[in-house]
């Protein structure tokens, strides 16, 4: 592969769809998912991507039926207990970002040991966005600024780098590229502010079959993209 993206992000879409087609609950869906994300990792790790963010978990994934919302809550916290003495192995970081108060005390504590255990990993970073709305993660980012101005004083301007400096994401550098699976065309209110200049690809496969190749394809994908910034061809060249 000619060019490496330093951070993918992606949207895991299509469990439920993928369920269906086999006559299955959609909880089967999810389940096999935790599979494609788990060789996701190491396909990354392998490659030397060096940031992989996942939205796992959106702020308005609590409308959908109470069922499926427990079982992803038991899924989360399954995956943590399975994975995470190979993910320390294979020398990953691992980080929970979105409103992770909001979550069960358990399930929280979970997250919160697992990222502890994990953080001095120097591997590739694994950042999994749960409870997570762009949205929601703009207004906490602007608040928390307030709330530091508040104590020096008036008379300051909010601009982009005080923005981007206290997102849950502050330390992370922008997604490259941006993958949706399950071929819908559009954003969800994922990474909203991280993404203005992320290229984007979106395939028809659904995620749980979303697997090395399909990275592979994405990551070629990202390889033939011209990168602009906003300027033109010849100034890039
Ligand atoms: C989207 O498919 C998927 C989700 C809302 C949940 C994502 C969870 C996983 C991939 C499980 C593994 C992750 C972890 C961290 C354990 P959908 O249900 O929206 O599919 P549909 O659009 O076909 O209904």
């Amino acid at each position: 592969m000619k060019k490496i993206p330093n951070h993918v992000a992606i949207i895991m879409d299509g469990n439920g769809r993928w369920a269906k087609g086999r006559g299955l609950p959609r909880i089967a869906g999810h389940k096999v998912g935790a599979d494609s994300l788990k060789e996701c990792v190491k396909v990354c790790a392998e490659i030397g991507v060096k940031y992989l963010t996942v939205y796992a978990f959106s702020t308005e994934n609590w409308a959908r039926p109470k069922d499926e919302v427990s079982f992803l809550m038991g899924l989360l916290a399954d995956t943590i207990d399975r994975e995470v003495e190979s993910l320390n192995k294979n020398n990953v970081c691992l980080r929970f970002l979105g409103r992770l108060d909001q979550f069960s005390d358990q399930l929280n504590g979970k997250m919160r040991a697992s990222m502890d255990k994990l953080s001095k990993n120097t591997g590739l970073n694994l950042n999994v966005m749960v409870n997570y709305g762009g949205r929601a993660e703009i207004v906490d980012a602007v608040n928390e600024w307030v709330k530091e101005e508040e104590g020096r004083g008036e008379g300051k301007l909010i601009t982009e780098e005080k923005i981007s400096s206290h997102l849950y994401t502050k330390d992370i550098p922008d997604p490259d590229l941006l993958i949706r699976t399950a071929s819908e065309m559009r954003i969800s209110n994922f990474l909203l502010w991280q993404i203005a200049y992320a290229e984007i690809y979106v395939t028809d496969v659904f995620w749980p079959d979303f697997r090395r190749n399909e990275l592979s394809k994405a990551i070629e994908s990202y390889g033939s993209r011209e990168r602009r910034f906003g300027k033109t061809s010849e100034q890039i060249d």
